[in-house]
């Protein structure tokens, strides 16, 4: 990594649109205030700010095949993410980026594609399937499983609709819990359980995991099952609590790995048998 000054310093981004996913989430759609084009991967994150407040690393939510703009979902958890929770169209904010190492696509051409994502995982997961959509013939197929807490957890809820194109291109939603009080009529139970009745092409396959800690170890467990065994089938990925984004101040650590740089995504076999990384 250079010392490249542009690395630390915030650029001025534009609020385009902001949308409400639920109570807690928002989308921000946003554009370099310069009018370039952000040119990330998908799986990227940046380093958004506010002027008088700190840095939050923020997953790429959009495609970079989708011109003039790119998307953030983002949960209000803290200082940050409740002030930008309050911010109106127009209104400015930094970013620095976009960083990390980014989904292995050339991995993923010509295979069959199990997109899996739980809870806010579908943010960085939804820039990979919006790449996928737009470069559909690249793959055999591709079929998203998304799980959340409840229906009202559910994020992109318009995107899981339209993302059920045909039976190459395919979405399925679960969420773990009903209210007896929600209209709500999919499916309920585990992500794992949406696996069960998967059909795949075992070594053909690539799988690509976003989710909460405790999301990996089942998951990871049926994919096996299901014969995902060989080496770089199966990508995940990772977050630490971050600084510099840059591979300079050590917060992100996982052993001898710097999320930041060597990740945010993984392959399995890279990071398994690392203490605490799952
Ligand atoms: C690579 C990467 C991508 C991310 N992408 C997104 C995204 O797309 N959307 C989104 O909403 N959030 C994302 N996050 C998480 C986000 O950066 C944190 O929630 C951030 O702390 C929010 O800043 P804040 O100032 O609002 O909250 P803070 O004031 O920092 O506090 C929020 C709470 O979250 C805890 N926390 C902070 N960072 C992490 C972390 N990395 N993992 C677990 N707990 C943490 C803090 O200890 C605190 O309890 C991502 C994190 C990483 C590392
Ligand atoms: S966040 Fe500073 S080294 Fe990764």
């Amino acid at each position: 990594m250079s010392d490249d000054p542009s690395l630390y310093a915030p650029r001025p981004c534009r609020l385009l649109e902001i949308s409400e996913l639920t109570p807690l989430e928002k989308l921000f759609r946003l554009q370099l205030e310069d009018g370039s084009e952000l040119n990330h991967q998908p799986g990227q994150f940046i380093q958004l700010s506010l002027t008088g407040l700190t840095e939050a690393p923020i997953s790429i939510a959009s495609s970079s095949t989708r011109k003039g703009y790119f998307e953030l979902g983002v949960r209000k958890a803290g200082l940050l993410t409740t002030a930008l929770h309050q911010l109106q169209p127009g209104a400015q904010v930094g970013i620095r980026g976009p960083f990390g190492r980014p989904f292995q696509l050339d991995a993923l051409h010509g295979k069959q594609l199990l997109l899996l994502a739980g809870g806010c995982g579908l943010a960085p997961l939804r820039s990979l399937i919006q790449y996928c959509q737009d470069h559909s013939s690249s793959y055999q197929s591709v079929q998203i499983l998304y799980g959340a807490r409840s229906p009202q957890d559910l994020l992109f809820k318009e995107d899981l609709v339209n993302w059920q194109i045909s039976d190459n291109f395919s979405c399925r939603y679960t969420v773990d819990q009903t209210p007896t009080t929600s209209c709500y009529d999919g499916e309920t139970g585990l992500l794992t359980n949406l696996l069960a009745d998967v059909q795949i092409d075992a070594d053909n396959c690539c799988a690509v995991v976003v989710g909460p800690p405790q999301m990996y170890r089942p998951v990871i467990n049926e994919l096996r099952r299901m014969g995902l065994t060989g080496s770089k089938q199966i990508m995940l990925s990772l977050e630490r609590q971050m600084r510099c984004g840059v591979g300079k101040c050590g917060h992100c650590t996982i052993e001898h790995l710097y999320c930041c740089t060597d990740g945010p995504i993984f392959w399995l076999e890279e990071v398994e048998h690392l203490r605490g990384a799952l």
